[in-house]
């Protein structure tokens, strides 16, 4: 039973891993022994991320943009020429899109559609020669997806786009989990609330809207990468084996 949560030697693609929540689990699991590969457009961002965690463990950077499914298949026949099986897919790249009702674009709308929900299931669909590899009846692979309590109550904020596909989000984590059961990959999400990134950077860079927000946290601060990751490294791991088809809620109390 000690090494439950053991995920070394594991092989995973963080998307989104340059930054944010994405680079919060990326660090996580280089530092306990998973080979990982991050993605995400901004080419100089993402080496100079890939050139630190590779200080502490192996992390490969593979530019892509994944709202298309023509960056998501680049990336995937990147690995496939250095892997011949994936352990954990993080579906985590996102974007938001925040503007009053009547000015709600339609290309605002298409591009947190493209890369919020239609890439997570486009990535799962083309790793999963990958994934059938990896998985096994003991230690099944794993696809984890990052929703957002906002994909579960109201935001609070004109971020119509946005709360519609982590509601599809958390929907799909479902679907696809019981649909690939039978292949030994487990699939399921995590809803975050509060983290610093870039997304948030508007609410966590001013004082009196940091404050207005921790004051809605019975935790009373935000979630830091520790919290992102250890939810992340239990749901890649043994102990999470027959978890399967859930939406993790790691927000400090905020929606309950
Ligand atoms: N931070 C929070 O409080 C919070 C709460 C709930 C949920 N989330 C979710 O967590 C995930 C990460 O967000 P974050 O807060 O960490 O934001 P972030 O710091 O802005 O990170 C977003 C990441 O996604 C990548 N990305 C965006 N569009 C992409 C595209 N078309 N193709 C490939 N990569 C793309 C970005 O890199 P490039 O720009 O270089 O492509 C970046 O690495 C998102 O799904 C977000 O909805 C965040």
């Amino acid at each position: 039973m000690k090494s439950l949560f053991d995920i070394s030697g594991k092989t995973a693609i963080v998307t989104g891993g340059s930054s944010g929540i994405g680079a919060m689990i990326a660090r996580g699991f280089v530092e306990n022994g998973v080979k990982t590969y991050i993605s995400a457009r901004k080419e100089e961002r993402l080496k100079a991320k890939a050139e630190e965690l590779s200080e502490i463990g192996t992390c490969i950077p593979i530019q892509a943009d994944l709202s298309q499914v023509a960056g998501i298949e680049k990336l995937i026949a990147e690995v496939s020429e250095r892997e011949s099986q994936l352990d954990i897919l993080v579906n985590n790249a996102g974007a938001n899109w925040v503007v009053p009702i009547d000015e709600f674009p339609e290309d605002g709308w298409d591009k947190v559609m493209n890369i919020n929900i239609k890439s997570v299931f486009f990535m799962t669909q083309k790793a999963l020669p990958l994934l059938r590899a990896g998985g096994t009846q003991e230690d099944p692979a794993r696809v984890i997806n990052i929703a957002s309590i906002n994909g579960i109550t109201n935001p609070g904020m004109p971020s119509y786009a946005y709360s519609a596909s982590k509601s599809g989000v958390v929907h799909l984590t479902k679907h696809l989990a019981t649909d690939l059961a039978r292949h030994k990959i487990n699939v399921n999400g995590i809803a975050p609330g509060f983290f610093p990134s870039d997304m948030t950077k508007e609410a966590t860079n001013s004082d009196a809207i940091r404050e207005q927000v921790i004051k809605q946290i019975p935790r009373r601060r935000m979630g830091e990468p520790e919290d992102m990751a250890g939810t992340a490294i239990y749901l890649a791991s043994r102990a999470s084996a027959w978890v399967d088809g859930h939406t993790i809620v790691l927000d400090g109390g905020m929606i309950a």
